[in-house]
């Protein structure tokens, strides 16, 4: 992911002293695609600090309503799973979640690290920078993309048109196109999602049209906190 990408430049230019989180940007159902693990739940019981041998993470245990996602792996965390414990960089400079608020319901994202679930603020579905995004922000196509599209539609990638953008490495000939700067990406990113096209025998990809994205682009900026 993003976060990844610029730690590790900032590595290799030899920053040592500050190294602030900065996160790059990226459409949820590639989000979805490239994550480990998307579930919703909630903070169960307090902010845990540990410090296994030295590095200091934080631990944040959760009850799980709902597995979008659970890419297989030797640790046991399945699909049918209603606890769990998510880690954690201890402060936000390292990207970590510093804070979840009690009996908020969140969607969960992120990637297993050493056998562990493990957050950061920049891996998320649609809360840019700022950690796990709420349910209550989730949209309603989104909850319905959540359940199955995303995952059915992993080969069809978005690619962010913005000059600012991060785009995966990995390129695909069928893509989406979506401009995360542009007039109405929060309807692209909140309204559809990046589908095979039926119709084409080059497996090419299209956005879903639906009534909800129609009516997103008509009303510029209506795609933000609509259900
Ligand atoms: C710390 O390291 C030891 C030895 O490498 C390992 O057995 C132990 O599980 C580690 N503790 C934690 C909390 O990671
Ligand atoms: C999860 O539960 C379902 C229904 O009980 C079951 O069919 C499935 O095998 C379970 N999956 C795992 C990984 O345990
Ligand atoms: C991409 O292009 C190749 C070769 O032209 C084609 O076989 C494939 O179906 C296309 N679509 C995807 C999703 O790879």
């Amino acid at each position: 992911m993003g976060m990844l990408l610029y730690s590790l430049l900032a590595l290799v230019a030899g920053v040592t002293s500050v190294l602030a989180c900065s996160c790059g940007y990226s459409h949820p159902q590639d989000t979805f695609c490239s994550v480990d693990f998307v579930f919703l739940g909630w903070l169960r019981s307090n902010v845990k600090e540990t410090e296994p041998n030295g590095s200091m993470t934080k631990k944040y245990e959760v009850t799980i309503r709902k597995v979008f996602k659970a890419r297989p792996n030797d640790f046991g965390f399945n699909e049918n799973m209603t606890v769990g414990i998510l880690y954690t960089a201890s402060h936000d400079s390292l990207c970590g979640v510093e804070f979840l608020e009690k009996r908020v319901k969140f969607l969960f994202t992120g990637s297993y690290v050493d056998s562990q679930l493990n957050i950061d603020i920049c891996t998320t579905i649609g809360s840019y920078g700022q950690g796990p995004m709420p349910w209550a922000w989730v949209s309603k196509m989104q909850r319905k993309y959540l359940n199955r599209i995303y995952r059915e539609n992993c080969e069809c990638v978005v690619f962010d048109t913005s000059p600012y953008a991060y785009n995966s490495p990995h390129s695909s000939n069928s893509t989406c196109k979506w401009d995360s700067r542009g007039d109405h990406s929060e309807c692209y990113e909140r309204q559809t999602a990046c589908i095979k096209d039926r119709k084409s025998h080059l497996g090419d990809c299209k956005w879903h049209n639906n009534p909800k994205m129609k009516a997103c682009k008509q009303t510029k900026s209506s795609g933000f906190l609509e259900p």
